[in-house]
């Protein structure tokens, strides 16, 4: 409403200042110059010139009535802004509702002026279109006044210059980064020469028996201060893409589970965290150098923390951007090759940054926070980080809502499975005689019983010597043919439990199984006796094997 009002009472009132136009320089041969009543009795013809130029330029025009505040909208309020055509007879207040807060103030200053004498009127400002998304709007219009020079109307075409501006706002931000990239780059690099001169010297002087005591601990003083210096132009050539990378092949679900461990404690009880991570069978891959990729989320993470310094919710997400050859990526800013991406996202609903803020984040140094321990470097080596894996990143942010990082990685195909020969696929040997399984690990267990059923055998199983001998006991008529035992064991050992099995029924074969290989070592000959060794870990392949091997022995 002030707006609408400062605007309407500027211009209503009347211009002292301006000199009184004589009724023959009233002629209405320019806009400016067309008297109200001229327009509204004008033929057909030129509102019809109105609608095909607008058409033409797929711009809206809106026309206010500086006077009385209403406000037509005669062409593109649904084309341009998506609004319903019911609204195209408004007032004013419609308009300036939907200008962008930021831009308001120095919006109205401009028009107030223009009003009080100006034939014309030109401005950019963001609007809200009906999807609740900000255009970015050139606005041209021109001022109607009447006999007394008073402005009358305010006829204005709108034209959509959202793509331009991002260009324009790219092409800025890429030279800007450029500019800053050799910047710290060139600063870099003579640090390092400095501070490899600093750090061998110190520690030349640190050899030295003559340096001792107070010296010694002021020389150790200027090396961990070179150390840190060293951490600094580290992070000042990541920003510039020219830190050397230790790239390797990650999955990123694995990736971010291990990091979870990590991010908890970092962000205290009063917010919560929110994962929504993709998943796609066999697993999306990437190549980066892992020390850098925790380094840009858990910086993503900390600054959304400290965007909630009372309490919110983060939350962690995935996704897929595929890029196709020729396109621009998503309509958006990103400086992205065509192909396939996978995005990670830091969403918070904290303070979300002014527009000063945004212009300015990824410059490096730069940080609204007072603490020291903050460089303003977090976003700045991310960027150069990302930059030189070939990736992006792309801050979205409303001012009081919060805030959304994504980063842009490229995908890259999965690595080639680990380097190991499977056991040529024999088929194993299967079975129907009775086993008892004793293990107290229950994973073993499980899996020994399994594989041994799947084969064929009866199986028996018990976690613990006293429950194998009950087990025994109560079913004293069914013959065990072989007992697969772990060695260790609490209270009754294996070896122990062998022996007393073997008193009651000696021709029951006994596998043992340890992880230990000096427990192997002890008593049993392979095959001695009908006792038989397996070493963990062993795969169901080489159970089933060892089982049909001590079934099939045969004592001489
Ligand atoms: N999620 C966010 N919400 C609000 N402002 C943010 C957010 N992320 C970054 N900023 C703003 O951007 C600035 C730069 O962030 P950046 O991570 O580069 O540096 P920093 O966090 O200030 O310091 P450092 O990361 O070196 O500890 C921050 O100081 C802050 O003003
Ligand atoms: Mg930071």
């Amino acid at each position: 409403m002030q707006l609408a009002n400062e605007v309407r009472n500027q211009s209503i009132a009347p211009q002292p200042s301006l000199p009184q136009k004589s009724t023959s320089t009233l002629l209405p041969t320019t806009a400016h110059e067309i008297d109200r009543e001229t327009i509204e009795d004008g033929t057909s013809q030129s509102a019809e010139y109105l609608t095909l130029a607008a058409r033409a330029t797929n711009d809206a025009v809106r026309d206010w009535d500086v006077k009385s505040g209403k406000l037509r909208w005669p062409q593109g309020l649904e084309s341009l802004l998506g609004y319903a055509t019911s609204l195209s007879t408004c007032e004013i207040d419609f308009w300036q509702h939907h200008v962008h807060p930021e831009d308001r103030p120095r919006i109205a200053t401009s028009i107030r002026e223009a009003l009080s004498g100006a034939d014309h009127w030109s401005g950019e400002y963001r609007f809200r279109r009906a999807d609740g998304a900000y255009a970015q709007l050139l606005e041209r219009a021109t001022i109607v006044r009447n006999g007394g020079a008073q402005a009358i109307r305010f006829v204005g075409s709108l034209m959509d210059i959202t793509a331009r501006k991002q260009l324009q706002d790219q092409l800025c931000h890429s030279q800007k980064m450029e500019a800053f990239g050799q910047l710290a780059s060139g600063v870099a690099h003579d640090f390092n020469n400095f501070l490899t001169t600093i750090l061998g010297y110190s520690d030349l002087l640190l050899c030295e028996p003559a340096v001792k005591g107070q010296i010694a601990a002021h020389l150790g003083e200027i090396r961990n201060a070179a150390d840190r210096a060293s951490a600094l132009t580290a992070q000042l050539l990541a920003f510039s893409r020219k830190h050397p990378m230790d790239a390797r092949v990650l999955e990123v679900n694995t990736l971010l589970a291990r990091l979870d461990r990590s991010l908890l404690p970092l962000l205290g009880e009063n917010i919560s965290v929110d994962c929504d991570l993709q998943s796609a069978k066999g697993g999306v891959f990437i190549k980066v150098d892992p020390g850098q990729i925790t380094q840009i989320i858990l910086n993503l993470v900390v600054n959304a923390r400290d965007a909630m310094p009372t309490g919110g919710c983060l939350t962690l997400a995935t996704g897929n951007l595929h890029i196709a050859a020729g396109a621009s990526p998503n309509g958006s800013s990103l400086e992205l090759a065509p192909g396939d991406y996978v995005s990670i996202r830091v969403t918070d609903n904290g303070s979300g940054m002014t527009d000063e803020v945004k212009v300015r984040l990824f410059e490096p140094f730069f940080t609204t926070k007072h603490d020291a321990q903050r460089s303003g470097l977090g976003l700045a080596t991310s960027y150069g980080i990302l930059r030189q894996s070939g990736g992006d990143i792309r801050v979205q942010s409303e001012l009081g809502k919060g805030t959304t990082v994504t980063i842009y990685i490229p995908k890259v195909p999965a690595p080639p499975p680990p380097s190991y020969k499977r056991p040529a696929a024999k088929k194993a040997p299967t079975g129907t005689e009775t086993v008892l399984v004793l293990e107290d690990d229950i994973g073993v267990r499980h899996i020994s019983v399994r594989v041994l059923r799947g084969l064929g055998y009866d199986v028996i199983e018990a976690a613990n010597s006293d429950d194998a001998q009950r087990l025994i006991t109560q079913t004293a008529d069914r013959k065990i043919h072989l007992l697969l035992t772990d060695i260790v064991m609490p209270h009754m050992s294996g070896r122990d439990f062998a022996e007393w099995l073997r008193k009651t029924s000696p021709r029951t074969k006994v596998v043992f199984i340890s992880g230990y290989l000096d427990e192997s070592s002890q008593g049993s000959t392979p095959g001695r006796s009908g006792m038989f060794f397996l070493p963990k870990p062993f795969d169901p392949g080489q159970l089933a094997l060892k089982v049909r091997e001590a079934l099939d022995f045969v004592a001489r």
